[in-house]
């Protein structure tokens, strides 16, 4: 099993071992974020480059903290002040950082295709943070690996996709990695935000929250993605709650170990009510928290990647052992 990726842009063209990969090197850089010294020296020299044109919480602060505890440098790129405000295209600023030594660029773009783009602009490596209605595919590992965490396995089990699934990067990037590790993935959402070509991605549809519950292991609640969708194809905020929101009562027939989970930012008393969101079955603050080891991983291994070392598992295990010795 091996690691030759320059560039991390999509699930869709990864292999299960290629996402294990990564989720089994993330389960080092796990232990070493638990450690009073949470810094290893792997990117020392590198520069990081967190290229947002859309806004982020999150990601954007779990890549910064990820490349710090690499020993990276890091810089975060402003849109709101740059040169874009003055008209310079996406190329031209990505080359601007190439000249100022980016080793690495993590793009979030409103456009799908975005980060696909970038690779053909610099020859830094470039990693998808999100692109438009695409994909987000450290959210759906750091998903994964965190499922994985609570339950032991994806083999098998059931995982509900409830909301709008239409406009949802993040759905989509679910989709690839919950398939590809062994999961059965149902959607659920209105009619207008799950269209029925969904189903030629090996998933089972359905309008109804309750058949959605019944019987999950996991359930994914998704934002309502009010900057991308047109203003016909949202039903309206109480009609959505009423239908699709998940609360206690609603919970009611679901396993009593059934796992919930949201990619965050949460729209708290539409998707999910507050009770819920911070109630014992939620793991959306540990979503978070693995959000820096994925992506600790994921830098790690395009940087190798690109320094021409494909990575080999025995490398990857080598260096696990290394950093479990170091310092506590
Ligand atoms: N889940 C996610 O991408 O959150 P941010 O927009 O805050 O990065």
């Amino acid at each position: 099993m091996s690691w030759s990726r320059k560039h991390l842009l999509d699930l869709e063209s990864l292999s299960r071992e290629e996402i294990e990969t990564i989720l089994n090197l993330a389960r080092n850089f796990k232990m070493v974020g638990e450690r009073r010294v949470k810094k290893v020296p792997s990117l020392t020299g590198k520069t990081v480059v967190n290229l947002f044109i859309e806004p982020s919480t999150r990601t954007r602060i779990s890549f910064e903290l990820a490349a710090k505890r690499l020993a990276a440098d890091v810089v975060n790129f402003s849109a709101e002040s740059s040169s874009l405000r003055k008209g310079e295209t996406l190329k031209d600023t990505a080359q601007t950082l190439e000249a100022l030594n980016a080793d690495v660029i993590i793009i979030r773009h409103s456009a799908s295709g975005a980060a696909q783009f970038l690779t053909r602009c610099v020859n830094a490596s470039v990693i998808n943070a999100g692109d438009g209605a695409h994909e987000h595919p450290t959210q759906a590992l750091l998903d994964a690996f965190t499922i994985i965490e609570k339950i032991g396995t994806l083999e098998g089990k059931k995982v509900s996709i409830i909301g709008d699934i239409a406009y949802s990067r993040v759905a989509r990037s679910n989709i690839w990695a919950l398939t590809k590790l062994g999961a059965s993935v149902t959607l659920c959402g209105p009619p207008t935000l799950l269209p029925s070509h969904f189903t030629r991605l090996g998933c089972r549809l359905t309008h109804n929250l309750d058949e959605a519950i019944e019987g999950a292991d996991v359930l994914n609640l998704l934002r309502i993605q009010h900057e991308r969708q047109l203003r016909t194809t949202f039903p309206g905020i109480g009609e959505y709650r009423t239908l699709f929101g998940i609360s206690q009562k609603k919970l009611e027939k679901a396993r009593p170990d059934l796992v919930i989970m949201h990619p965050g930012p949460i729209n708290r008393g539409v998707e999910i009510d507050a009770v819920t969101a911070d109630g014992p079955r939620s793991v959306i603050k540990e979503q978070v928290t693995n959000g820096i080891a994925i992506r600790m991983a994921t830098l790690f291994l395009v940087v190798a990647a690109s320094s021409g070392n494909s990575t080999h598992i025995e490398d990857l295990t080598a260096f696990s052992s290394i950093h479990k010795t170091g310092p506590a």
